[in-house]
């Protein structure tokens, strides 16, 4: 049975850390590859609840910087599967109203990749829609660390930097820190992803691996933020001063 969630309180901004894509592959066709293919229906069916919840903003984790350590023929195929997954769904994205962003050292990709990229931003800049960003070749190290180095060309005085100003110097800047962060895979760790983003995201956990991810589970990740209750280090509204 499909649940159904709440229309009130919906998280602002998911973000997704999609792992475990290589071993579905290992395990049902002894390929890790077909796992990267066979993860391209979780990202639709994401994408497409995001739309009708209206959520303003989807990121989607899809390739680190440490993941060009992998063996050449792994990184080879996800690079030519990412350029045309771009390509198939730019037009139905644009029809969508999505405004499609990248974060990540793009420069690292080769040109054909760089250029689809190119082309999906300039194509979608006026979408109003769900802002859908995609990571690749990102760290959130690399992320700060490109900020500081921005900050000291910027010239600015130490007393001018604080967590507004630094914001500004980031590659995210114009997206929302994320409410929900959903891990698949089984893993409990971030492994470099938004570290500055994150610090009072609720984290989802699931054990299931990415190409399996239904959209039974997505919802149940979003009610479980919805029960949160988010303190941000202060005391819940419910606390009685009487009481202790
Ligand atoms: C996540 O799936 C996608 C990428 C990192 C590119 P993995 O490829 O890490 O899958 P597992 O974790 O090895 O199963
Ligand atoms: C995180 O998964 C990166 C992405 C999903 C893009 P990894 O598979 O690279 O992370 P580790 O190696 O398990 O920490
Ligand atoms: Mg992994």
């Amino acid at each position: 049975m499909l649940l159904s969630v709440r229309l009130h309180n919906l998280p602002k901004h998911i973000a997704i850390i999609m792992d475990g894509n290589g071993r579905w592959g290992k395990l049902k066709y002894n390929n890790r590859n077909l796992g990267h293919s066979n993860s391209i229906s979780s990202i639709n069916m994401v994408i497409k609840e995001c739309i009708r919840l209206e959520i303003p903003y989807l990121t989607l984790y899809a390739f680190s910087k440490e993941n060009w350590e992998r063996p050449k023929k792994e990184v080879d195929f996800i690079i030519a599967l990412m350029h045309d997954t771009i390509k198939n769904k730019l037009m139905s994205l644009d029809e969508n109203n999505v405004k499609l962003s990248f974060i990540g050292d793009i420069g690292d990709f080769p040109n054909s990749l760089q250029g689809i990229i190119a082309e999906a931003v300039d194509k979608t800049k006026n979408n109003v829609g769900l802002n859908l960003s995609i990571a690749l070749s990102y760290s959130g190290r690399w992320e700060i660390l490109d900020a500081v180095k921005k900050i000291i060309l910027s010239g600015l005085n130490p007393e001018q930097i604080d967590e507004n100003s630094f914001n500004n110097f980031m590659q995210s800047k114009n997206i929302f820190n994320p409410d929900l962060l959903i891990r698949t895979g089984g893993e409990k760790r971030l492994s470099n992803f938004f570290l500055w983003q994150l610090a009072y995201t609720e984290i989802f956990f699931s054990d299931t691996l990415w190409p399996e991810f239904s959209l039974s589970e997505f919802r149940e990740a979003i009610l479980f933020y919805q029960k949160r209750d988010r303190r941000f280090g202060k005391l819940n509204s419910n606390y009685n001063e009487a009481s202790n």
